[in-house]
């Protein structure tokens, strides 16, 4: 590892890193100078690793830790491709056995913590990861809590909306009605109902589950609750945080006014075309079925509407991908083929042979993608969530050899942000022209071309930032108390509207739960990792190919995340410089398309 860190970093000196701008330098700046210091200064810090004497220790706990997560996270595996009741109880009895183990470590990690006062380095921050846990000490609660996780999750698995005798699921065919349905009354009725098969069959356990988890983890010590322990297995601190992620926000939002105020222009005029005498809400929101997705999350599917060159025309990537890749199977390949091609790891034959790539016809299956599974579909949307979790596999396997604790993310916003950071390259117009999947010559127009498809990233990446947003806002909240069950779906709808000024196309009460609609609410996932991706990555260049990257996502979470950040980009803290300079073409044109009095909505 020593002289690998070593070599990367004379390797890096000589390379020059992606900052987005178009004068890379090949000389030396202060700012790599910076970076190289950091790796060395991890290497100094590997070298001078502490206590030697609670090393045996510590192999131990993380064995048996790593024995346990396996257990669990193949049962869950097994659950999620195949929800039934006995599979259920399966995955139940390794939550409990597993929380026997858990508790024995953890309370071992704490004791150890406290008897050590004077230790340091690398084994303190071992102990103290072992000791961050929210487990209920009481093995019923445990196997409470988990039955609760799998009667959520599968409502949303199961949940399908019936008519005319036939079943709508969320995928394919509620999330294509989304997509390409431009008649409003199926809009509505396909937004309405998925909300009535979701939500209110899950509110009273949602309730349950706040209270047990906020419980267990004020038993173990944290008096903020669960809020806490999200944060701290989030972020590995509660520090600042707050500020970080509204500072962000803050810096963020300009973008996303501009944005939703000429896309709300469009599809007002869109729609009143269509549909002469349709009123549109008068508060400057633009309602939520509107928007191309189940959630108004990603914004993409309606870039026929909001294209800024409408008569420009988009090549038609779907088609193109049917053409070439008719199987899901093709689709993951050439994904890999990109990994490997920057340096990256090839999938291994588990992988190949025990994912679940497609929805199997025989069995109810959790359809939302995560790293080794999710119903494929031949189009774009599927081919950049391909390279979102196989982003996931890599840096699986480039942390591998680290102890069990450090196999995570830097932070979770690392892990997220990966994969999507090589979709970005992946689908640029040149790369998309390489793999032959767009005509591969010059057009006359080629300004409106990039700008159409800068539009068409911004619909997907700046219309989700207050998505990615307010998701946990929300959560934080509930945990905390600040927001009461009775006001559950309330406090969801003026947070919708607050950030990102979409409204209900039908009127909402306490009957329905909203948040349950959305895949990450049942399943008790954490959101904010989606927002706090690291976005001095978004870039088009081909930096992040360079070793150090690689380097970086061996380390895992064996260092504090701003540490891993520094050396990646230089700053201890995220910022929005890259994102906000990347889409400032499109933000310019947008600025002569809109008037200052057509920007925001009441409440903003
Ligand atoms: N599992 C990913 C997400 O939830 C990608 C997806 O939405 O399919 O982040
Ligand atoms: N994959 C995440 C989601 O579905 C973020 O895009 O919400
Ligand atoms: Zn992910």
């Amino acid at each position: 590892m020593k002289q690998l860190v070593l070599f990367l970093g004379l390797l890096f000196l000589t390379q020059g890193l992606c900052q987005n701008d178009n004068n890379k330098k090949k000389s030396v700046s202060n700012n790599q100078l910076k970076r190289l210091l950091i790796l060395l200064q991890i290497v100094v810090e590997e070298n001078e690793n502490s206590d030697q004497s609670l090393i045996p220790w510590l192999k131990d706990a993380n064995e048996k830790l790593r024995k346990i997560h396996e257990n669990e996270a193949y049962m869950e595996f097994q659950y999620e491709t195949d929800i039934n009741d006995e599979n259920a109880q399966k995955l139940n009895d390794a939550g409990v056995k597993a929380a026997e183990v858990i508790k024995i470590v953890v309370s071992e990690a704490r004791r150890l913590l406290r008897d050590n006062p004077d230790v340091d380095g690398d084994a303190k921050r071992q102990l103290q990861r072992m000791a961050l846990d929210d487990t209920p000490l009481d093995s019923n609660l445990v196997s409470q809590l988990q039955k609760i996780h799998s009667d959520l999750e599968s409502i949303y698995a199961k949940a399908v909306i019936k008519k005319d005798g036939k079943t709508f699921r969320m995928e394919p065919e509620l999330s294509q009605i989304m997509a390409k349905s431009r008649d409003l009354d199926e809009l509505k009725w396909a937004w309405q109902g998925w909300r009535d098969v979701t939500g209110p069959q899950m509110k009273n356990l949602y309730k349950e589950l706040v209270r047990i988890t906020n419980t267990s983890a004020v038993e173990n010590g944290y008096t903020g609750g669960r809020k806490e322990t999200w944060l701290l297995n989030q972020f590995g601190s509660t520090e600042n945080l707050k500020n970080q992620f509204q500072n962000l926000w803050r810096e963020l939002k300009p973008m996303y006014q501009l944005l939703h105020a000429f896309v709300r222009k469009r599809l007002k005029s869109f729609y009143r075309n269509k549909y002469p005498g349709y009123i549109f809400p008068d508060d400057g929101t633009i309602p939520a079925h509107l928007l191309g997705n189940m959630w108004a999350q990603q914004w993409n599917n309606i870039l026929d509407v909001v294209k800024p060159f409408p008569n420009v025309k988009t090549p038609d990537v779907d088609t193109a991908l049917k053409h070439r890749y008719p199987k899901p199977k093709d689709l993951f390949q050439l994904a890999e083929d990109f990994y490997t091609s920057i340096g990256l790891y090839k999938m291994t034959p588990k992988f190949w042979n025990g994912s679940m790539i497609v929805r199997p016809d025989d069995r109810e299956v959790q359809c939302h993608a995560s790293a080794i599974k999710m119903c494929t579909e031949i189009n774009k949307d599927y081919l950049e969530t391909i390279h979102h979790e196989m982003g996931h596999i890599e840096y699986f396997m480039a942390y591998r050899n680290q102890p069990e604790v450090y196999r995570d993310g830097a932070n979770c916003g690392f892990h997220e942000a990966i994969g999507d950071t090589i979709a970005l390259s992946v689908m640029t117009r040149k790369h998309l022209k390489t793999i032959k999947l767009i005509p591969n010559k010059k057009s006359f127009n080629e300004h409106e071309m990039d700008m159409n498809f800068l539009m068409e990233e911004a619909l997907s990446k700046v219309a989700f930032l207050p998505y990615g947003y307010l998701i946990d806002k929300w959560r934080w909240d509930v945990f905390s108390g600040r927001i009461k069950p009775e006001d559950y779906n309330k406090s969801w709808w003026n947070m919708r509207i607050h950030y990102q000024g979409v409204s209900p196309p039908v009127s909402r009460s306490e009957q329905d739960f909203d948040p349950g609609a959305k895949f990450h609410i049942p399943a008790d996932s954490p959101y904010i990792c989606y927002f706090f991706q690291f976005y001095e990555t978004l870039c088009k260049e081909s930096g992040h190919s360079g070793p150090l990257h690689t380097a970086m996502l061996e380390l895992g979470a064996s260092k504090p995340w701003p540490d891993t950040l520094e050396m990646f980009t230089g700053s201890r803290e995220i910022n929005a410089k890259s994102i906000i300079q990347y889409f400032r073409p499109l933000m310019t044109w947008l600025k002569n398309q809109v008037s200052e009095n057509e920007i925001g909505w009441q409440d903003n």
